[in-house]
């Protein structure tokens, strides 16, 4: 937010962000779902996972939380589809309920490698729960079984998610403005066009 960097604005505010919150924890517990493992793909949805197992304790459910950090090559690699598992999870889910949860839902790419990956381990269910869904076509038909939010498709940032590690700690979900003048981009070269 300096005079020449990005201005961001908010587009979904902490207290939206919290409300949307509650009801997907509501909504997950009304499916009587027993013995349920909740799966963040990490980075990005470290923040929303955080706040979503807590409501889920108010809301009576006892999950079980483990982690899977996921990453798409570059920009270039990205377009060719490839995902890797850069830390798996230590828990075994055959025979499980399971819900990833990720902070968007874009291309598909990410939450079909993550689902697949669990269903062929053996997992009984495997739901997704995201915080924005992007309303953009899918390179890989997929939908969420939860969406806090749908997402105009813009570069955001905030509640977890980064532009080159930046931004993560902001408490609201913001669209990043270009700053406009000699130096604030729209010469190819800004890192926020994608
Ligand atoms: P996809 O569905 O495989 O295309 O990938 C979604 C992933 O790309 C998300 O989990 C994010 O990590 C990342 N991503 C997509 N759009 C954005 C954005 O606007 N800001 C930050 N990360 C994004
Ligand atoms: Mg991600």
């Amino acid at each position: 937010m300096t005079a020449q960097g990005p201005t961001i604005q908010v587009l979904f505010s902490s207290e939206a962000i919290a409300g949307r919150i509650e009801a997907l924890a509501k909504g997950v517990g009304q499916l009587g779902l027993q013995d349920i493992l909740i799966v963040p793909i990490l980075k990005g949805s470290f923040i929303f996972a955080a706040d979503l197992i807590r409501a889920m304790h108010r809301a009576g459910l006892t999950p079980e939380v483990d982690f899977l950090s996921l990453a798409s090559y570059g920009e270039a690699e990205r377009s060719s589809g490839t995902v890797r598992v850069v830390r798996d999870i230590e828990s075994d889910v055959r025979g499980r309920s399971v819900l990833i949860v990720d902070d968007i839902l874009e291309s598909g790419r990410t939450l079909a490698f993550a689902k697949d990956l669990l269903e062929q381990r053996g997992a009984t269910r495997v739901l997704t729960c995201v915080l924005l869904d992007k309303k953009v076509p899918r390179s890989v038909p997929f939908t969420a079984d939860f969406a806090a939010f749908e997402c105009p498709n813009e570069f955001v940032v905030g509640y977890g998610m980064d532009l080159a590690h930046r931004y993560r700690e902001l408490p609201f979900v913001g669209r990043l403005v270009r700053a406009e003048g000699p130096s604030g981009g729209h010469d190819g070269t800004n890192p926020f066009s994608r």
